[in-house]
């Protein structure tokens, strides 16, 4: 049944010039004036028969001439004669055409404008039911099942604003707005409904621990181990997660070993590059991987002692060789002190123990393989057919290399995706909450943020092909690298107040759709602009609250100090403060 039955004594108005997408109504009546607001839709007649084109208002004007007049009105108590009608003009974009039946599909509705209005083309409203009607068809969710649905449209509350989950990972996301906004809330709405799907297959990562309430059975948690995890080497079932050095490519390795301003910087990464790859070498040789060794490099993944690194470099800085006369310093004499300073520095840190000294196991092949299993299998492939969304704890992890593992587990994933049998593959979403602490727009000399920036940009633009869909999240969208934003055709935009983050914003925003976004910074907490692919129609809807809630650690000042009495906690922060560790 079609959905737009107009009688012609319903129209608002009529088109009175046409602009390639931009139409200018006519609104004769002020009563029918009151009924378009902005951003409402509004319907008109297309040329072609069975079609409608749907318009968004942006604009409502009604002439000076009239308001004069009606101000005279009120100082002189006159009646004055009716106004002239042509006056009130209401500005609208074209943002698709709704077909009646194409084959035999009924009220088919796509972004494209097959035709545009003639002038003196009818207006009508979209309200109440046909407005509930036409969301549920513009909402059409392919397939049975549950459907992916954020809440409902501020515009009808009746009206269920659902998503295409298809297209809304397939094509990444982004979720932005300032701090407060209620992006957690939304992305916790998100996962609770995906997790409920039997095979959901999601990384989390939650850099601040917000995620710990969110549980279920589709729901797992991990964590990055902490200084207090090495004592008792807590594994995998405990949710700990190690990462040991060794799945570190060679840029990241080099950007963690070796400092760019020590002028034998080029030396030493030769030197890193060269020894990592015969330490690589020697593992497989004392393994008897004889496949592997013929064609690995310097990235492969293949575990290497981190002892042996550290003598062979040791050897090298005080290596005599033989010259004309007599023994003669080697070409890297001396040059290689620093960066070994370095090297056992970090390898004795505790904070980093989750990369240096991690259990035993995790010096052997098959860790990547189990580590690989937990992160990458959904929920009906892990084995107690449970948590098929990984939500990985990284509060641990110190800020400045925090870009180097967030992307190790980001590249884990897009690799092992690329090498796995088309067929066999297994879709998996990234939801990569506060980006900007690791996705940045610049990486201003950072060799870890250039690292990380590479791998985050290779899976935005590749990921598609290979099943790996980001939803990045923040609060700076300004500060997000844009190259990663851009591959992004999801847009949940919720308050934004920061003018640059808005102009980010806008630009990323369909040219038809620039008003809308006048909206962004007067969006109420849990109110979201909802743009792109997987909705089809730009909408403004209300997040549904999540039945868990993300801690978002909103602290009420005042109360607090209200309290007679408040607790003691500062002598354990001293000393958690000390050990670096919080249990
Ligand atoms: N959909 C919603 N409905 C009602 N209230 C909400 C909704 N979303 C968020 N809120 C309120 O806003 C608060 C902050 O939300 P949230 O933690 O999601 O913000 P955020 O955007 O993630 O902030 P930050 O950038 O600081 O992480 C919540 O504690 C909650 O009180
Ligand atoms: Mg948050």
């Amino acid at each position: 049944m079609a959905i737009f039955k107009y009688k012609d004594e319903e129209a608002l108005g009529i088109v009175l010039s046409v602009d390639t997408a931009t139409v200018i109504i006519k609104v004769a009546d002020l009563d029918k004036l009151r009924r378009m607001q902005v951003n409402r839709l509004v319907v008109l007649q297309s040329s072609k028969p069975g079609q409608h084109l749907i318009g968004l208002v942006q604009k409502i004007t009604r002439s000076s001439a009239e308001q004069e007049q009606t101000g005279q009105k009120e100082a002189d108590e006159v009646e004055m004669p009716a106004l002239p009608p042509q006056l009130n003009l209401v500005r609208a974009s074209l943002i698709g055409t709704l077909i009646d039946r194409v084959g035999t599909k009924e009220n088919v509705f796509r972004r494209t404008l097959e035709t545009v209005p003639e002038i003196d083309a009818k207006c009508f409203a979209v309200e109440g039911n046909v407005l509930t009607s036409f969301m549920r068809v513009i909402a059409n969710v392919p397939g049975e099942g549950q459907k992916l649905s954020l809440g409902h449209y501020t515009l009808d509350e009746s009206a269920e604003a659902y998503l295409n989950g298809n297209k809304f990972f397939q094509r990444h996301a982004i979720i932005v707005g300032s701090t407060g906004s209620g992006k957690s809330w939304t992305t916790a709405r998100v996962l609770e409904q995906a997790a409920s799907l039997p095979s959901v297959n999601s990384l989390v990562f939650d850099i601040h621990g917000e995620y710990m309430p969110l549980t279920g059975d589709g729901i797992k948690h991990y964590r990055v181990a902490g200084t207090g995890d090495l004592v008792n080497k807590k594994g995998f079932a405990d949710g700990i997660l190690y990462l040991p050095y060794w799945l570190l490519d060679y840029e990241a390795l080099i950007s963690m070993f070796v400092d760019r301003s020590d002028q034998n910087a080029p030396n030493q990464a030769m030197i890193i590059a060269r020894t990592v790859v015969q330490m690589k070498k020697r593992f497989l040789e004392e393994n008897h991987q004889k496949e592997l060794l013929d064609n690995f490099t310097i990235d492969s993944p293949v575990p290497f002692s981190m002892d042996a690194l550290l003598d062979e470099l040791n050897r090298l800085n005080v290596e005599m060789v033989p010259g004309a006369r007599s023994e003669k310093q080697g070409d890297f004499y001396g040059k290689l002190s620093r960066m070994i300073a370095r090297l056992e520095n970090k390898r004795t840190d505790r904070r980093l123990g989750f990369l240096f000294q991690s259990p035993r196991e995790s010096g052997q092949l098959s860790w990547l393989d189990d580590l690989s299993r937990i992160l990458l299998a959904g929920t009906s492939q892990q084995l107690d057919k449970k948590g098929g969304i990984k939500i990985i704890d990284f509060s641990e992890v110190p800020s400045d290399i925090l870009p180097l593992i967030v992307s190790l587990i980001g590249r884990l994933s897009f690799s092992l995706q690329q090498w796995m049998i088309p067929e066999k593959r297994h879709p998996i979403a990234l939801f990569c909450d506060e980006a900007h602490l690791y996705i940045p727009e610049r990486a201003e000399g950072d060799a870890a943020n250039e690292v990380s920036i590479r791998i985050f940009e290779k899976i935005a633009k590749e990921g598609r092909k290979y099943g790996v869909g980001l939803v990045v999240i923040s609060q700076r969208p300004s500060e997000v690298n844009h190259t990663v934003l851009s591959q992004c055709n999801n847009l949940v935009t919720m308050r934004l107040t920061n003018a640059e983050d808005q102009s980010v914003i806008r630009r990323l925003l369909p040219d038809s759709l620039g008003g809308f976004s006048d909206v962004l910074p007067i969006l109420d907490t849990g109110e979201a602009l909802v743009v792109g692919d997987a909705s089809l129609l730009p909408s403004r809807v209300r997040i549904q609250e999540p039945k868990a809630k993300p801690n978002s650690g909103t602290v009420d000042f005042w109360d607090k100090w209200l309290e007679r009495e408040c607790k003691e906690g500062i002598s354990e922060a001293v000393n958690a403060w000390r050990k670096q560790n919080l249990q």
